[in-house]
């Protein structure tokens, strides 16, 4: 078959709603384009870990431990689903994981941010998590089958988190003038840094035609950011707290609300590697992969063991 019959297959399962599969022929930039998407999409989960895991130490109940330890080690298990979604499309775990740790990889601007209070820590569940859903609901139906299939399981964990997250809140913004107070300052603090995680303005983001195109993303960067701002209104407006933009204001005529763009070149700054977390969050991620590189090796020695076993039997 020449590449023309291969290109009309790919096509016709796009336009008929069908997944893509790993042995299906696709066009080397769409694998390119997956590649790069799925693998960011996976560090950003393990370096998600980090913000949230410096908070279990200091969880105020056992319950609310639990709850955060239950959540972190979700985020761990998600980056397991995505990196091997990615590895299917033939890129290697080492390689991802190579280009995370040169500072080559990018990975969600948000965990670049501090974590200064435990009302972060309920913010990050109501806002990031909540972003987080706003994007992945669409990703449950992506054109690349692994992908899509990985984040059905990812999107059900989230909702979780996203209500973790908004119970914390609605403990603080209801509890004491002090607790209030911590709450309104993480909302003022996380409510921009979120609105960057959709992606720059749709005329400024290169990978989106693409994306559409291929059905990989649904929806465009500013349409889920927009989507996001209408849900979370009602939802400050619930806790009685502030969202920090004095141009919110609702537009009957596009259904929407109005409302402040963040600043992009504070984004810009913090994807090149300059963000306030940046350097430590690196870090620890390299500290970490050099702390298990024991576990590997004695995984791969038994994986070869069983292997030789079952060769001779
Ligand atoms: N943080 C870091 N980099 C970002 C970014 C962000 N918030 N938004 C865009 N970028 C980067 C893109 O990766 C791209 O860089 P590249 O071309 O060098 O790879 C560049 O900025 C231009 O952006 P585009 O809009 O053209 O790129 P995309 O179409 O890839 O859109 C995206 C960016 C919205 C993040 C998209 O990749 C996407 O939908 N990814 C899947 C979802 C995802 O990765 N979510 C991470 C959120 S965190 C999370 O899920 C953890 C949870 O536990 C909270």
């Amino acid at each position: 078959m020449d590449i023309l019959n291969f290109e009309n297959i790919f096509e016709g399962k796009l336009s008929r709603n069908e997944m893509i599969e790993p042995k299906d022929w696709m066009p080397e930039n769409y694998r390119k384009h997956l590649i790069r998407q799925i693998s960011q999409h996976a560090h950003s989960e393990i370096v998600g870990m980090l913000p949230e895991g410096n908070w279990i130490s200091r969880a105020p109940s056992l319950r609310a431990k639990l709850v955060l330890m239950a959540k972190v080690q979700d985020e761990g298990g998600h980056g397991l689903y995505l990196y091997t979604a990615a590895e299917s499309l033939g890129t290697s775990r080492d390689e991802m994981l190579d280009a995370l740790h040169t500072g080559k990889a990018k990975y969600s601007s948000i965990f670049n941010y501090p974590t200064l209070s435990w009302a972060d820590i309920g913010t990050i569940g109501w806002l990031v998590d909540g972003a987080a859903i706003m994007n992945q609901v669409m990703l449950q139906r992506s054109s690349y089958g692994p992908y899509s299939r990985a984040m059905i399981r990812i999107c059900k964990e989230e909702s979780f988190h996203q209500r973790q997250g908004y119970e914390i809140m609605t403990k603080m913004a209801f509890g004491t003038p002090e607790q209030k107070e911590m709450a309104q300052d993480a909302l003022n603090r996380w409510w921009y840094p979120t609105l960057m995680m959709f992606g720059p303005p749709d005329v400024e983001s290169p990978n989106s035609d693409n994306a559409i195109k291929w059905r990989i993303k649904r929806e465009t960067n500013d349409q889920l950011r927009q989507r996001f701002v209408n849900q979370t209104v009602e939802q400050a407006e619930y806790l009685n707290l502030t969202i920090p933009d004095k141009n919110l204001k609702w537009n009957e005529a596009k259904k929407g609300y109005d409302f402040s763009e963040p600043n992009w070149a504070e984004f810009k700054n913090v994807i090149s590697g300059n963000g306030p977390c940046n350097k430590e969050r690196l870090d620890k991620r390299r500290q970490a992969h050099q702390d298990g590189e024991w576990v590997r090796a004695a995984a791969t020695a038994y994986a070869k063991k069983q292997n030789e076993s079952y060769q001779a039997a």
